[in-house]
C-alpha cells in the first residue's frame, strides 16, 4: 500500500518509517497516517475534476477522519470540507480552515451548532428536512444573515454496498424525498423564505461503491430535477452536489476503479445531461472521506497471549481491539495485516486475531495466514485510515491510541495517546458519594 515496503531488516516501512521504531518512540497501538498517499488522492481528485472544464469543489467527508492535522492538509490540498457536528466544525475551525469552504450537513443540527456554522460565517449548509429549512431561516434573519444552502435529496438509488451504509435509497432518515414530490415542495418552501440561498441538491447514495453506474444514475436524477425545477419555479441550480461513497480497496477482490474513472463518469453524465437543455452547466462538487484516508492508515498493534482450540482455531491477541477499530464488529468488515517486525518470513499458521475488549465478538480479522506470531510481535493491520480513529471508543474504559503522519522518513504526532486521566476527565464524585474519615 502506498509508500510501504519491507526493509532490509524484513521490517514494514511506510512514509520512509521503520514501524519497529514507532512503535518503540510512540507505543502501540497506533494509528499511523501515509500523509503523501492521502495527498496523493486528494490530487487525483483535484486533477480530475480539473480535466473536465467544470467548476468543482471536492469536500472532504471529515466524518472519516476528523482531527486538526488533517483538516490543516485538507486545506493545503485544495479541499473543501464536510463536516456533520459542532465537533468537527470546532476541529476545522481550530486548525483554520477556511470556514467558506466548510459545508455543514446533518440531519437534526441543533440550534446551537446552526448558530456556531452561522457566527462562523461556513460557506454552505446542506439542509436535510423542512424543520432545519424553518429554523434556519430564523436563526439566519436574527443575525440579519442570508445563508447558501443545498436541498439534500434522497434520488431512489440503490447503491450496492452494506445496508447499513446505504443512504440514497427511498427509506431512509436522510433528506427530501425525489420520487414523491417532497424535494419540489422543499425547494419551493425555501425560496420563499426570506434568508436562504438556494444554489442547488445534495445527494449521497452509499459507501465503499465500486459500480459507478449508482453514481451516473444519481447525477441524472438530480439534473432532471434541476431542469425541471428551472421550467417549473423559475430557479437555476449552481451547484449539484454527489455526496461520496468511492470505495477503496481493503482486500484482495475488492476491485475499486481509480479516483479518475469515478470522476470522469461523473462529469460526463453532468455534461451530456445538460448539454441539450440549454441550461447553464452548474458547479459539481463531491464529498469522499474513506477514499481520501482510508488506505493511507495503518494500525500497529503488539501480540500478546494466544490461546490454540485444537481442531478449533488459534486465536492471537493484540493489545487493541473494536474499541479502535470497531469496523469488524458492526459490519463484518475485512482487513489484511502483517507481522511488522518479521514482515519477510513465510506464513505458516492460520490465526483470528482477537481485540481485548470484554466481548466474544471483538475479532479484527477471522483466519490471517501469518509466520508464527509471539508476544511481542508487531502486526500491522491495513487500510485503517477511515471511520477507525473517528469511530473509536472508550469501551472498557481503554484509551485511545495515537494517531502519526508518517513522510519522507519523519513522523509527526497529530493526536496523542489518551492518559488514564483523560478517561477520567469528565468524571465528577458527588460529595455523598466521598469516602468520609
Ligand atoms: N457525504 C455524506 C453526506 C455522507 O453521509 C458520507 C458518509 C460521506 C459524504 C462520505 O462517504 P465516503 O466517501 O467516506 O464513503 N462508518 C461507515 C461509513 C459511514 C459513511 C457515512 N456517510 C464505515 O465505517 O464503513
Amino acid at each position: 500500500h502506498g509508500t510501504s515496503k519491507v526493509n532490509a531488516q524484513g521490517h514494514l516501512e511506510i512514509g520512509g518509517c521503520d514501524v519497529t521504531e514507532l512503535a518503540k518512540e510512540y507505543g502501540t497501538p497506533l494509528y499511523i497516517v501515509d500523509e503523501a498517499l492521502v495527498r496523493q488522492r486528494a490530487n487525483e481528485y483535484v486533477t480530475a475534476f480539473q480535466k473536465s472544464g467544470l467548476k468543482f469543489q471536492v469536500a472532504y467527508a471529515s466524518k472519516a477522519f476528523s482531527t486538526m492535522a488533517m483538516c490543516a492538509l485538507a486545506e493545503q490540498e485544495n479541499l473543501s470540507l464536510d463536516v456533520v457536528s459542532d465537533g468537527e466544525l470546532h476541529t476545522a475551525l481550530k486548525a483554520g480552515f477556511p470556514a467558506a469552504r466548510i459545508h455543514f450537513h446533518g440531519n437534526n443540527k441543533s440550534p446551537d451548532e446552526i448558530n456556531m456554522a452561522l457566527d462562523a460565517g461556513i460557506g454552505c449548509f446542506v439542509v436535510d428536512n423542512s424543520t432545519e429549512l424553518k429554523v434556519l431561516n430564523a436563526l439566519a434573519k436574527d443575525k440579519g444573515l442570508t445563508v447558501k444552502i443545498l436541498l439534500r435529496i434522497t434520488p431512489g438509488v440503490e447503491a450496492h454496498t452494506h445496508d447499513y451504509i446505504s443512504t440514497g435509497q427511498q427509506d431512509s432518515k436522510f433528506g427530501f424525498d425525489l420520487t414523491n414530490g417532497a424535494a419540489k415542495q422543499a425547494i419551493k418552501e425555501a425560496m420563499e423564505l426570506s434568508n436562504l440561498d438556494v444554489l442547488g441538491v445534495h445527494s449521497h447514495i452509499g459507501s465503499q461503491i465500486f459500480e459507478v453506474d449508482g453514481f451516473q444514475m444519481a447525477v441524472e436524477k438530480m439534473s432532471a430535477f434541476a431542469i425541471a425545477i428551472r421550467q417549473d419555479l423559475g430557479l437555476t441550480f449552481q451547484v449539484i452536489n454527489l455526496g461520496g461513497g468511492f470505495g477503496i480497496r481493503y482486500v484482495d477482490g475488492d476491485s475499486p476503479l481509480p479516483v479518475g474513472q469515478y470522476v470522469a463518469a461523473i462529469t460526463d453524465t453532468l455534461i451530456s445531461s445538460f448539454t441539450a437543455a440549454d441550461f447553464p452547466l452548474p458547479e459539481i462538487w463531491v464529498e469522499p472521506g474513506r477514499s481520501i484516508v482510508g488506505d493511507a492508515g495503518t494500525t500497529l498493534y503488539t501480540v500478546g497471549t494466544s490461546k490454540e482450540i485444537p481442531g478449533v482455531r488459534k486465536y492471537i491477541a493484540v493489545d487493541g481491539g473494536m474499541m479502535d477499530n470497531p469496523r469488524p464488529a458492526l459490519y463484518q468488515s475485512v482487513y489484511e495485516a502483517v507481522l511488522a517486525n518479521r514482515a519477510n518470513e513465510a506464513n505458516e499458521e492460520t490465526v483470528t486475531v482477537a481485540g481485548k475488549a470484554c466481548e466474544s465478538g471483538d475479532k479484527l480479522i477471522i483466519d490471517l495466514e501469518l509466520p508464527k506470531a509471539n508476544s511481542g510481535d508487531l502486526l500491522a493491520v491495513f487500510c485503517t485510515g477511515a471511520y477507525n480513529y473517528s469511530m473509536a471508543s472508550n469501551y472498557n474504559r481503554f484509551r485511545r491510541p495515537a494517531v502519526v503522519f508518517v513522510k519522507d522518513g519523519e513522523s509527526d504526532l497529530v493526536v496523542q495517546r489518551e492518559s488514564l486521566d483523560n478517561i477520567v476527565g469528565n468524571d465528577l464524585l458527588p460529595a455523598r458519594l466521598l469516602k468520609t474519615a
